[in-house]
């Protein structure tokens, strides 16, 4: 018998607002056509090829030997709310105490439990484009509504203070800013960040949520400031949220964490005991090593991603009607196929958008790429470079035969 599909009345409003993840989708449907014999290339997922360092999964088997194995605290085992308010202070100079320091079952979490903890219908949340494809779905989620602010490749993909005071109203609740960025890997200086904050000191109703993620991946010497340190002004209406997953190649571990005001802290363990309980313990020690420990692994996997992205950057810009820039961080580039569109693709299907550019690369080349309306701006498309460079290099070529055979 086929399995019941329920019908879509059967299914919630909430529900049917928002799209399944369009990342976790294409990296699905390659490893489909690998498993069928297909010899494919995933550059769709976002997460470091690297295994975890091996003192934080030591600390996770000492932790299930030592038996701290049952429910956490919903805010987190001290040890690591102590650990993230360290982190907070060595990293980025930020003063959280540990009651004002949260851990939830990854990054994700986080801005699920801040945006629903806080948002009503009607509340606007400004969201500047391209962005990290959960962020409109989860506000959708909360009955609120995206704000999406169009950033410019010329402008290096960097919201300007001019579009963040457009897009702020009445209604507008949060502003999400991430960075370095996911998908583009655009990242701030400190005078770049003070300009975005005056913006935000005129509208004192409008409160941050900062993504850190991918804060210790930056090259060539950039130098990562988070907003509340560059203006402690807005700090009392922030919410700095960083995690393990990318920096220690912890991203089936599933923790994320944040530093906020403590009232909001309070509101999101009172979600968070509804929902997921709390992260797992295990998880959890291991990250007190990860945050604790040696960081000496780092500045190694850092080298390796500069020099992947130079890579990645170079091959594409020698393919044919490609334009890729160079970001500063993150493991992703964000290339422009505007010269592209229009073209027609062996197949002799027409290159109509990012969209069909993405589906013919993988039919024709079996390398997987994410189309840049997935992430609110075309006609682009992302790389995740996570992966070796030998892997990358046959992409690149793959993508560079590709573009070449489009007429
Ligand atoms: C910008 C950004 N924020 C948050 C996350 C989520 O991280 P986690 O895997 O810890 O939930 C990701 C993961 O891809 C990301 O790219």
């Amino acid at each position: 018998m086929p399995p019941a599909t329920p019908p879509k009345a059967f299914l919630s409003d909430a529900l049917n607002r928002i799209q399944p993840s369009q990342t976790i989708a294409i990296s699905q449907k390659e490893r489909d056509l690998k498993a069928g014999g297909r010899d494919t290339i995933g550059l769709a997922a976002g997460e470091p090829d690297f295994d975890t360092p091996d003192n934080i999964k030591e600390a996770a088997i000492a932790a299930i030997r030592a038996g701290k194995t049952k429910y956490p605290p919903v805010e987190g085992i001290p040890e690591l709310r102590a650990a993230v308010a360290g982190k907070f202070k060595r990293e980025n100079n930020l003063d959280y105490s540990a009651a004002q320091c949260f851990v939830a079952p990854g990054g994700k979490a986080i801005v699920y439990n801040a945006l629903m903890a806080t948002l009503n219908p009607g509340d606007e949340v400004v969201v500047p484009a391209p962005y990290w494809v959960s962020y409109p779905d989860i506000v959708m989620l909360a009955g609120a509504k995206p704000v999406t602010v169009e950033t410019k490749i010329e402008a290096g993909f960097r919201l300007t203070p001019e579009a963040l005071e457009r897009s702020i109203t009445p209604r507008t609740k949060w502003l999400i800013f991430n960075q370095p960025s996911n998908p583009t890997g655009a990242c701030y200086t400190r005078e770049q960040l003070k300009a975005l904050a005056d913006v935000l000191l005129r509208h004192p109703n409008v409160w941050i949520l900062t993504d850190d993620m991918y804060e210790h991946l930056v090259y060539g010497g950039f130098r990562f400031s988070t907003i509340a340190e560059v203006e402690p002004r807005l700090y009392e209406r922030t919410v700095t949220m960083n995690g393990v997953s990318k920096a220690y190649a912890m991203t089936g571990w599933r923790i994320g964490y944040c530093g906020a005001p403590e009232p909001l802290v309070k509101a999101m363990a009172k979600l968070q005991s509804q929902v997921t309980t709390s992260a797992s313990s295990i998880s959890q020690w291991a990250s007190v090593e990860a945050l604790n420990g040696t960081q000496d692994f780092i500045p190694k996997f850092q080298a390796a991603f500069e020099a992947r992205r130079d890579l990645v950057v170079s091959m594409l810009n020698q393919a044919h009607g490609i334009a890729c820039p160079k970001p500063e961080g993150a493991f992703y580039v964000y290339p422009s196929i505007a010269k592209l569109i229009g073209r027609t693709a062996p197949s002799g299907n027409v290159i109509a958008n990012d969209e069909t550019f993405a589906t013919e690369l993988l039919d024709a080349e079996g390398v997987a790429v994410v189309h840049g309306a997935a992430f609110g701006l075309s006609p682009f498309f992302r790389i995740s470079y996570a992966t070796s460079n030998k892997a990358l290099e046959e992409a690149c070529h793959r993508i560079q035969r590709f573009c070449g055979n489009l007429r």
